[in-house]
């Protein structure tokens, strides 16, 4: 593997292809050669990076010739077509879709978390490695060192998920129909089928037989796969709500052994990706425009659940994280910065 990897970014003209080029520059990646990828409708188009000029080209099946590192983040169909080849071809492929998230041999890595999991595989030498779903990511840098502390038994999470979740797309959609509201007109509604600018409503992913959307259901399914635990008791419910960029998320966790949220509190501020905000007096806590550009997950409120009983194994707290960094561009470039 060369020192200064050839690098291939899909999807970079997304919502997340441009923290890509973001992030790689500001933690100075190294990179000899770029390749940057999007659909037919963006082939030709320019995008700088440090000071370069640089073509976007379709992609297609040829790629990925001599490509060492591919980061994906074009969509589950695009993934699951076109990161095979691109393993095929040797390069090592981060995927931020779900595509590949269960599957077996798929490390899906959180790198403050089990960065362990994707001992074995090499830059420039094929293999896929999945980013977990953004929610999923912000929960588990703050819950994990809580859980290696006393354990996590049970855990109840509601988020609080913005426009950026769902791409560039629904940003746009989100500030028209600010506008259009404010002014008395009929919102457009395109990317989400209902009024979102003033409103709520749950996750618009699909919603299985046993009443739980998608977006809820990754958030089990990949704790356990992270944890390497599926016995650890998680329920999820996802909203969507009308901010532009940052999820936030409260979490109730029923612990295996007592743990004070003063002893939480000081356990999340040795952790690595981890900030704190939880200034009770002033009643200052984590919000979406605190962590928008950030790439700590902000935690606040911390506090015993009053619901507990007295072995003291409850604890709630608040937290927000940029979903577009450590949920997406920022993790899968920590991961592949473990490779270099
Ligand atoms: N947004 C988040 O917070 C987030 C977090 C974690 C994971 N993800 C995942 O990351 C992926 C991208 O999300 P996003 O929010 O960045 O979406 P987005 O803003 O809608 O961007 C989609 C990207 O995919 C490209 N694309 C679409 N069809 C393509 C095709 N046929 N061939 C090549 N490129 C194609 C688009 O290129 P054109 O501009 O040319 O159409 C664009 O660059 C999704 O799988 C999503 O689930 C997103």
């Amino acid at each position: 593997m060369p020192s200064t990897p050839h690098i291939a970014i899909i999807g970079v003209t997304g919502a997340v292809g441009q923290e890509f080029l973001r992030v790689l520059d500001q933690r100075d990646f190294p990179i000899g050669r770029l390749t940057l990828l999007a659909s037919a409708r963006s082939a030709g188009k320019k995008a700088t990076f440090r000071d370069q000029s640089y073509t976007i080209e379709q992609l297609t099946e040829d790629s990925f010739k001599n490509v060492d590192l591919a980061l994906f983040s074009a969509g589950g169909s695009i993934s699951r077509k076109f990161a095979p080849i691109a393993s095929d071809a040797g390069a090592t492929v981060v995927d931020n879709s779900s595509a590949f998230r269960q599957t077996d041999g798929v490390p899906l890595i959180v790198p403050e978390v089990n960065a362990d999991a994707m001992n074995g595989i090499s830059l420039g030498k094929g293999g896929i490695i999945a980013n977990p779903n953004c929610s999923t990511i912000i929960m588990l840098v703050p819950v994990t060192p809580l859980h290696r502390a006393a354990g996590v038994e049970r855990m109840v999470v509601s988020t609080y998920q913005a426009a950026s979740g769902a791409g560039q797309a629904a940003m746009l959609e989100l500030e028209q129909q600010t506008r259009e509201v404010l002014d008395d007109q009929p919102p457009t509604c395109e990317v989400f089928d209902r009024q979102y600018a003033f409103n709520l409503f749950s996750h618009n992913s699909d919603i299985g037989d046993d009443g739980y959307n998608t977006e809820e259901t990754k958030m089990v399914r990949e704790t356990h796969k992270i944890w390497g635990d599926p016995n650890v008791g998680i329920t999820a419910t996802c909203v969507r709500v009308p901010v532009m960029r940052a999820h936030a998320e409260s979490i109730n966790l029923q612990l295996n052994s007592p743990l004070t949220a003063d002893e939480a509190r000081d356990i999340l501020a040795a952790a690595p990706g981890v900030g704190i905000i939880d200034d009770r007096p002033n009643n200052r806590f984590p919000t979406p425009l605190d962590a928008s550009g950030q790439d700590d997950v902000l935690v606040g409120r911390l506090r015993n659940d009053v619901s507990r009983g007295d072995d003291g194994r409850g604890i709630d707290m608040f937290v927000c994280g940029d979903q577009l960094l450590k949920g997406a561009a920022l993790n899968a470039v920590q991961i592949a910065e473990k490779l270099l």
